[in-house]
This record gives structure tokens, sequence and C-alpha cells, in this order.
């Protein structure tokens, strides 16, 4: 199966090169060889490779610069999936889309399950539900959610909190970090796992069109920066950690408005990909134990 993987150089796409499976041929794109903002080399990349699928790990993913840089957003993350599914219906591949739990508003205070009507609050999350809406025109196309991403390379809140407890606890100051947005932190290395399967690795490629996936419980950024402490004290990355102190999101007002409740119901999905889900502390301290030392 050849499968054409877009951010290569993402924290995703990073995650998805260390766990290519057996059978797969990756042909692996990031930035220099793919302006995802030009749809019509979006178009000409899938003519001439031909792939079985597109995984579209790539993504304009600055949440508040989104806020000043919609038109470079929505090219990004709408014009691109909108130009692989055109160019796939020729073809007869199939696409594998990543979007987000910032495709909903956060009103509800339940778990949102893949069927519910979308209502972003930033740009980012509008360009991100333009996108799956794009995908969607192609039959064969596949959306998979999912929220709060970090591993243990790239730019996320995981690494940012370890950098922000040295210095803070070093300093003798506290990390104040928001409580009021709830979400579930999800790991690469398992997301990876569950966009091999998405694309029929394993099991399953076919099943619902839009599937959720996140690690399993429930957290605020507070809980998760706390947790980050702990764990990565007791991984070694830390030799000490700063006390945590909750804010509320009115004080640390922010370009982008944030859902405050953005859990996504994954049940389903789980059954569709035949994957358990691993709590999302057991998936952190995976991660710990991987960031490089
Ligand atoms: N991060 C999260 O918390 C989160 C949460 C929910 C869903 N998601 C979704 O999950 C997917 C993977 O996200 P991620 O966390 O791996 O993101 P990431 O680390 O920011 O990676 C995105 C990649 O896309 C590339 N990219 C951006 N604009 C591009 C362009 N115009 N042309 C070519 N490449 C471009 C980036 O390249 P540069 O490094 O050169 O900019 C980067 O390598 C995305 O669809 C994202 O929307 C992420």
């Amino acid at each position: 199966m050849k499968v054409l993987l877009t951010g290569r150089d993402g924290q995703l796409g990073q995650a998805l090169i260390s766990k290519i499976p057996a059978g797969v041929d990756l042909v692996a794109i990031g930035r220099a060889e793919l302006d995802l903002a030009d749809g019509e080399s979006c178009r000409r990349m899938v003519l001439d490779q031909r792939p079985d699928w597109v995984l579209n790990a790539g993504a304009y993913t600055a949440v508040d610069r989104a806020e000043s840089e919609a038109n470079l957003a929505m090219a990004v993350n709408a014009g691109a999936p909108a130009a692989f599914a055109a160019a796939l219906e020729q073809t007869g591949g199939r696409l594998l889309q990543l979007s987000t739990d910032f495709v909903f508003n956060g009103a509800q205070g339940s778990p949102y399950r893949p069927e519910q009507p979308l209502a972003p609050l930033g740009v980012y999350g509008a360009t991100k539900a333009a996108g799956e809406t794009a995908a969607l025109t192609l039959p064969g196309a596949r959306v998979l959610r999912t929220s709060w991403v970090y591993g243990p390379v790239g730019k996320n809140f995981c690494l940012t909190m370890l950098r922000l407890h040295a210095a803070k606890a070093a300093a003798g100051e506290p990390l104040a970090v928001v409580a009021d947005q709830v979400g579930c932190p999800t790991a690469t290395h398992t997301l990876a796992a569950a966009c091999w399967r998405a694309i029929g690795v394993g099991a399953g490629a076919d099943g619902p069109q839009i599937l959720h996936w996140s690690d399993a419980g429930a957290a605020s950024w507070y809980d998760f920066a706390v947790a980050i402490g702990e764990l990565g004290l007791a991984a070694g990355l830390l030799q000490q950690v700063a006390e945590v102190h909750p804010l509320t999101s009115a004080d640390y007002p922010t370009p982008a408005q944030r859902p405050s409740y953005s859990l996504l119901e994954c049940s389903s999905s789980r059954l569709a990909l035949g994957l358990e889900s691993l709590h999302w502390q057991a998936a952190l301290a995976e991660v710990l134990a991987a960031v490089p030392r």
C-alpha cells in the first residue's frame, strides 16, 4: 500500500514515520517538497505519486496566529484537503484528514460524538472544519479528530512545561496554568497507531467516515502541567518541580478563544479501529521516557 504522508517534520509526522508498518510504501513529504497552501501543487503531487492513501498530517497549527493569518490558515487547512480530495477522485485513492476538538465550541459540557454539528470558536477551528467538509467530498475519505497533541519532539505543551518547571523552580517562582479548559491530552505515538489503523493497517479501513481519537480520561491544562512535573521528576528529566497555580481563561487572555470543554467521545471509533486507549497519564509516562536527554 502506497501512502503519501504530509507534515513529515511535524510532531505527528515524526511519530508516524517512527512506526511505519510492514507493507507500507511511505512517501513522506515536508514543506520543502510541497507547500500545502498551493492547491495546484497538492493536486499535481497526487497525480504524480498516485498513492492508495494521502495521510494529511500537515496543517497550519498556530491557533493564536491564525486569528491574524486567516487566509493562509484556510489555504493550508482547507485548500490542501480540497485539492487532495479532487485529485484522489481522479486516481481512485483515499484520504485521511486529521482534525481537531477545536471544531466544537465546548458549550455542551459533555463529550462530543463524531456526528455532532460543528461550531468552531476561532479561525483555526473554522479552517479545520472547512478542511473536514472538503475532505468528505471524496467518498473514500476519512476524518480523524484528535485533541491536545504532544510528543517527545516538536513544539508542544508538554515540552514547554518541562522547560518552565525547570526555570520557575530554579527561580523559586510558581507556574500559573489555565484550569478551566477541559479536554484530553493525546500522545503522538498512540495517535500514530490510530492513524495507521484508520487507513486499514491491521484492521478496519472501512466503517465510519468520521473518527474520534484521544487518549483516555480527562484533564485541564492545570492537571496536565502538574502531571508533567510529577512524572518528569520521576523520569529524571527534572531535578525539581515548580508549584503550579490554577488560572482562569479570563486571567490569561489569548487572541483565539478556546473551547472550555472539548472531550471527544471515542468509544465507537475505538471499536471501529479495534484499538484500546491508554489513560493519558500512562501515555505521558511513555512520552517522557522517549524525550531525548
Ligand atoms: N497539536 C495539537 O494539539 C493538535 C490537536 C488536535 C488536532 N491536531 C491536528 O493534528 C495534525 C498534526 O498536528 P501536529 O501537532 O503534528 O502539528 P505540527 O507539529 O504543527 O506539524 C504540522 C506540520 O505541517 C507543516 N506545515 C504547515 N504549513 C505548511 C505548508 N504551508 N506547507 C507544508 N507544510 C506545512 C509544518 O511545517 P513547519 O514545521 O515547517 O511549519 C509542520 O511540519 C494537524 O492536522 C492538526 O491540526 C493537532
